[in-house]
């Protein structure tokens, strides 16, 4: 009786947690932020896609990071004074960086065919640099007068556009925001008073009025914060508007965010980790994260970029699969041209992926880490698993000469089976047979042998069917 009871008093309670979750109200400080649960449709979607576009596609070179390309100009130690030799031979000394954005002219950019490759390669969002550290705006920011795409360059609210295809394609939609500028004389003057700087005006007068008005008028389900390193997040006020953006936007529900909101913050504050670029631990960390990564070695155009320089569809599926395997998300960079084309290197390869992913999606989206994530010490095999019907999913980016893939981890029982994904003809990948491994250490699957156009690409995704 005393347990009914409680657990009775316990499901009610629940279900009015529940119903007051919706309505919560944060407080500005990291203890009440870091408290709320993060909207699960973003870590379901595994997949995202970045774009860099800018003042900074337009010059489109760097040795390193084409989009601090104006840092670099001014700072020629950054880059062994690349940037000033190339803009000093190319467009003269005297060429301010600002009449760049007379060429930002997104001619022949069509939002529509750039959501439609998106979705194709199977992401399920998009982040868009809303503005970069050179401060250009891709909307119309009061606050940014003269220096966003409205009012020079293309005349387009590229946001708007952006925001609107990808929607209509079934996509959600994020910006990128960049909390410090290099060149604003508000955020000098503030630095000026001292380090921490002793007044937060560029804060008051140009990033929170940005930051409210992005919200408020293109309602993303991403706020990526970045250029946060300089100050503590005191300076940024970033409590008080993640408690506001929590509370009382009307993305409250859906937002999520990451955690470059002060330099204290990347690994334990805000939201989801993004600690560095590229960031890829190579196991379960307990909390979510994202591993921001590039096709090349860019996140903005770069025509000087070897072509060396660009990975391979293999290469980006195992970023992929290794970081789903430890419970992040993929957000994989494009870097367009001024003019608006998604060069056509990155499309093959957002294409590949999609190929990959047309065949395999079930062993990324809607799973979890499973209990181990990696089988061999190489790093070649993967595990993710679906927490409702329990598959496990081994992700192979070996195919032994032998014919036998011997795996470490999973147990069989005497109703285990296994299939391979994507393989022609299909009858072959039906349930394959495999052998227990001594007592205790998984098992060995005996490989299809298949006609040469009957293998699947990239990654081999075996479905294994009650294993422990
Ligand atoms: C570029 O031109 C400026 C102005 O003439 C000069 O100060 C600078 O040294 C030049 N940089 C290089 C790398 O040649
Ligand atoms: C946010 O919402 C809370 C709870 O509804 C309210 O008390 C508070 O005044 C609101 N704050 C702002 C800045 O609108
Ligand atoms: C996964 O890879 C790591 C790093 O190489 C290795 O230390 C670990 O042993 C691997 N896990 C298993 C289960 O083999």
């Amino acid at each position: 009786m005393m347990r009914l009871a409680l657990s009775i008093i316990v499901a009610t309670l629940s279900l009015s947690i529940g119903i007051y979750a919706a309505d919560k109200t944060y407080e500005p400080t990291w203890a009440s932020i870091n408290s709320r649960p993060l909207p699960t449709w973003y870590d379901q979607s595994k997949f995202g896609i970045f774009i860099h576009w800018g003042v900074y596609s337009v010059p489109h070179y760097g040795s390193a990071l084409p989009e601090w390309y104006w840092y670099n100009y001014n700072n020629p130690s950054e880059d062994g004074g690349a940037t000033q030799r190339f803009h000093n031979t190319s467009f003269g000394p005297n060429f301010q960086y600002q009449k760049f954005a007379e060429n930002f002219n997104a001619y022949i950019f069509d939002p529509d065919q750039w959501a439609d490759l998106f979705k194709k390669a199977g992401a399920k969002y998009v982040v868009l640099t809303s503005k970069h550290h050179e401060g250009f705006c891709l909307w119309q920011s009061p606050q940014s007068w003269g220096w966003n795409s409205v009012d020079v360059g293309p005349n387009k609210d590229l946001v708007a556009m952006v925001t609107n295809s990808v929607r209509k394609a079934g996509l959600k939609m994020g910006l990128y925001h960049s909390l410090y500028e290099w060149y604003n004389p508000i955020y000098d003057a503030d630095k000026a008073t001292g380090q921490p700087p002793t007044q937060s005006k560029y804060v008051d007068e140009i990033m929170l009025p940005q930051l409210y008005d992005i919200i408020q008028k293109y309602e993303p389900s991403v706020i990526w914060a970045d250029g946060d390193w300089e100050q503590y997040s005191a300076y940024w006020k970033s409590t008080e508007f993640l408690a506001w953006l929590y509370t009382n936007s009307t993305v409250k529900d859906e937002i999520v965010t990451n955690d470059r909101w002060g330099a204290e913050c990347p690994m334990k504050d805000g939201g989801y980790f993004t600690p560095y670029d590229r960031y890829n631990p190579g196991k379960s960390i307990g909390h979510k994260w994202e591993n921001c990564y590039t096709i090349g070695q860019n996140w903005g155009y770069n025509e000087n970029e070897p072509f060396s320089g660009f990975q391979s569809a293999t290469d980006i599926i195992y970023q992929l699969v290794s970081t789903v395997s430890c419970g992040g998300n993929l957000l994989l960079d494009v870097g367009p041209t001024p003019d608006g084309l998604i060069p056509w290197i990155m499309q093959e390869r957002l294409l590949q992926i999609g190929a990959w992913m047309d065949v395999n999606n079930a062993a990324i989206y809607d799973t979890i880490p499973w209990r181990a994530q990696n089988d061999t010490a190489e790093e070649q095999i993967w595990y993710t698993t679906n927490p409702n019907t329990l598959d496990v999913y081994c992700i192979s980016f070996v195919w032994p000469t032998n014919g036998i893939l011997s795996l470490t981890q999973p147990l069989a029982s005497s109703s285990t089976q296994v299939f391979l994904l994507g393989c022609t003809p299909s009858t072959a990948c039906n349930t394959l047979s495999y052998t227990v491994n001594k007592a205790g250490s998984g098992f060995s699957i005996k490989l299809p042998s298949l006609p040469p156009t009957g293998y699947p690409n990239y990654a081999y995704v075996f479905v294994l069917k009650n294993v422990k």
